[in-house]
C-alpha cells in the first residue's frame, strides 16, 4: 500500500473514500475549512452517528470531491489511547475492504495530543489491510492511502511499512499449510535474510550436525517425522559492543502430539505451532531492515512432532544438549524439549546478556488468559519491566506469571534428572519451570503465546488465523534496550 501525505484539506487527491474521524459529533476543524455538503450532516442529525469508538457510517454526496465518505468515531477525547486509535482506524479499513475500495484518504485527527498518533493510525491501517490470498481469492486490500493535514514524514511511513511487513511475514508463515512451511522452508526463509544486510549471518545445523552437537531432545521429537529437523540461527551484529539478545522461537511445524496423539478438535490449529519461530524471524527481519544498532541472534529449532513407527515414546529417557537427562512422560509436551536444547546451546555457546523465548507452549495459557494476553515468566525484573513497557506501547498484551519454585517437585523423575511434564495442576507454570532448568544465570523471559498466536475468527486489526503476535512487542523491546 502506497502512503502519501498532504498538508491542506483543499489540496487532497480524490479517493474512493474519505475517512473523517470524530470525537463526539462535531466535524473536525480541518474539514470545516471547506463547505461541508448537507448530506454529510444527515447521520448526525438523525442521531445515527455519535462518534463512539470504532463506529462507522458511510455517507454519499453528489456535490463533494469524494462521492463516498466514512464517518469514523474515535470515542471520547479523554479516553483515547494508542490502541483505541489502532482499533478505530482498523474498523474503518475493514469497512472499506468489504466494499472493495482501493484508494482511501484519512483526515488526520490533529486534536489528539497523544504521541505517535501518526504511527498508530498507520499501524491500524497496515495490520488490518493484511490478506492471505492463497486459499481464498475473493478478498481485497487497499492500494493507497493519503493522510490529510500532516507534514510529510517519510521516516515514520517507512518504519511502519517495514514493521508491518515483518508482521505479515510472520502471519504468512503461520497461515501456510504445514506441508509447505516445513523445517526446510523455515531454513530457506532465514537464508534469504542474508540479502538484507552484510551484518546478517545465517548458520544452519542439519540432522547430522544436530546429532554431532548432541541435541538429542530435538532429535527425539523429530523421530516420528519424515522431514528433517533443522537448527537455524540468524545472527545480526551491527554493533561491536557485546550486549547480545538471543531470541528463541518454537518451530514445531506441525504438532500431532506424537504417540500421545491429540484429539481432532485440538489438532486442527496445530500448523500454527511454529508461531514463535515465525515471530523471531519476523522480528530480526524488521530489526535488520531498520538498521537497529542492537546485537541479536534469532534461533529456531525446527521439526514436526509427528506420529509413526519411529516416534519417540513415553517412558524413554533422552539427554539434552546440556547433558541433563529427561524422562518423556508425554510426547505432546514437545515444545519445551526443543526449546531446552536451544536455550542450553545459547547459554553455552553464545553467552548472551539475555534470552527471550516465545512459544505456543501450552493450551493452558489460553484457558487462563484468553486470546488477547500472553503469559510471561521471567527471572529478571529488568527484562520483565522492559517487556511490560513495550506491551503498553504496542498493545500486545502480556501478564506476568509466577516461577513458583515449590512446584518444581512435580517435575522430579525417578529415572532421570527431570520429567517433561508435571502433574495436571498448574501445567502452564511447570512448563516454564522446566525451561528455567536450562537457563542457568542468564536473564531470561519466556512468552507463552498459545492463546494469542491465532484467532479462529478475525478480531480488530487481526485477521484469521495467524495474528503475527510478538513481532511488534519484541521489536519495541529491542529498540528500547
Ligand atoms: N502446541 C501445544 C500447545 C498449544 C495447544 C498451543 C493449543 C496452542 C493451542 C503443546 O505442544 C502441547 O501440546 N502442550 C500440551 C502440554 C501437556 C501435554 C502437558 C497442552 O497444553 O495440552
Ligand atoms: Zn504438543
Ligand atoms: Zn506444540
Amino acid at each position: 500500500m502506497k502512503v502519501t501525505t498532504v498538508k491542506e484539506f483543499s489540496k487532497r487527491k480524490v479517493s474512493d473514500c474519505l475517512i473523517i474521524p470524530f470525537f463526539g459529533n462535531k466535524y473536525p476543524k480541518i474539514a470545516c475549512s471547506c463547505k461541508i455538503p448537507e448530506e454529510w450532516k444527515i447521520p448526525i442529525e438523525c442521531l445515527d452517528f455519535s462518534g463512539k469508538e470504532k463506529q462507522t457510517v458511510f455517507v454519499y454526496a453528489k456535490d463533494s470531491k469524494e462521492k463516498r465518505i466514512l464517518l469514523l468515531g474515535l470515542g471520547k477525547k479523554e479516553e483515547i489511547s494508542k490502541e483505541s486509535i489502532r482499533k478505530s482506524f482498523a474498523s474503518a479499513v475493514l469497512q472499506c475492504k468489504q466494499k472493495k475500495i482501493e484508494k482511501i484518504s484519512i483526515v488526520f485527527p490533529s486534536e489528539i495530543k497523544e504521541e505517535n498518533v501518526f504511527s498508530n493510525i498507520l499501524e491500524g491501517v497496515y495490520l488490518s489491510n493484511y490478506t492471505y490470498l492463497k486459499f481464498k481469492k475473493n478478498v481485497h486490500s487497499l492500494k493507497s492511502l493519503e493522510i490529510i493535514g500532516v507534514e510529510k514524514n517519510l521516516k515514520l511511513i517507512k518504519k511502519n511499512m517495514i514493521l508491518s511487513s515483518g508482521v505479515s511475514l510472520a502471519r504468512d508463515l503461520v497461515n501456510g499449510n504445514a506441508d509447505e512451511i516445513t523445517p526446510e522452508k523455515l531454513k530457506e526463509v532465514a537464508e534469504e535474510f542474508k540479502k538484507i544486510s552484510p551484518k546478517i549471518k545465517v548458520s544452519v545445523f542439519d540432522k547430522k550436525r544436530i546429532e554431532k552437537e548432541g541435541m538429542d531432545l530435538l532429535l527425539a521429537v523429530n523421530k516420528g517425522s519424515c522431514t528433517e529437523p533443522y537448527f537455524i540461527m540468524v545472527d545480526y551484529k551491527p554493533d561491536k559492543l557485546d550486549d547480545k539478545t538471543v531470541l528463541i522461537g518454537k518451530g514445531i511445524t506441525y504438532d500431532t502430539g506424537g504417540l500421545c496423539l491429540k484429539s481432532p478438535e485440538s489438532m486442527d490449529t496445530m500448523k500454527t505451532d511454529m508461531s514463535g519461530a515465525a515471530c523471531v524471524l519476523g522480528t530480526i527481519y524488521v530489526c535488520a531492515m531498520l538498521g537497529l544498532k542492537k546485537n541479536i541472534t534469532a534461533i529456531v529449532p525446527a521439526t514436526e512432532n509427528s506420529i509413526g513407527s519411529k516416534s519417540y515414546k513415553p517412558g524413554d529417557v533422552y539427554f539434552s544438549y546440556s547433558k541433563k537427562s529427561v524422562e518423556i512422560v508425554n510426547t505432546d509436551a514437545e515444545g519445551r524439549l526443543i526449546l531446552a536444547d536451544a536455550i542450553s546451546y545459547a547459554v553455552k555457546k553464545l553467552k548472551p546478556k539475555r534470552i527471550i523465548d516465545i512459544a505456543t507452549l501450552t493450551g493452558a495459557v489460553k484457558i487462563a488468559l484468553g486470546e488477547e494476553i500472553a503469559g510471561v515468566f521471567s527471572n529478571s525484573k529488568d527484562v520483565w519491566e522492559k517487556l511490560k513497557k513495550s506491551s503498553e506501547n504496542t498493545g500486545e498484551n502480556i501478564w506476568r506469571m509466577p516461577l513458583f519454585k515449590e512446584y518444581k517437585t512435580s517435575l522430579r523423575s525417578e529415572i532421570a534428572d527431570i520429567k517433561n511434564i508435571g502433574g495436571k495442576a498448574a501445567g502452564f507454570i511447570t512448563s516454564a519451570l522446566f525451561l528455567q532448568e536450562f537457563v542457568e544465570d542468564i536473564q531470561w523471559a519466556h512468552i507463552d503465546i498459545g492463546g494469542t498466536s491465532y484467532y479462529k475468527k478475525p478480531k480488530g486489526y487481526h485477521p484469521t488465523p495467524a495474528t503475527g503476535y510478538g513481532v511488534r512487542l519484541l521489536v519495541d523491546f529491542l529498540e528500547n534496550l
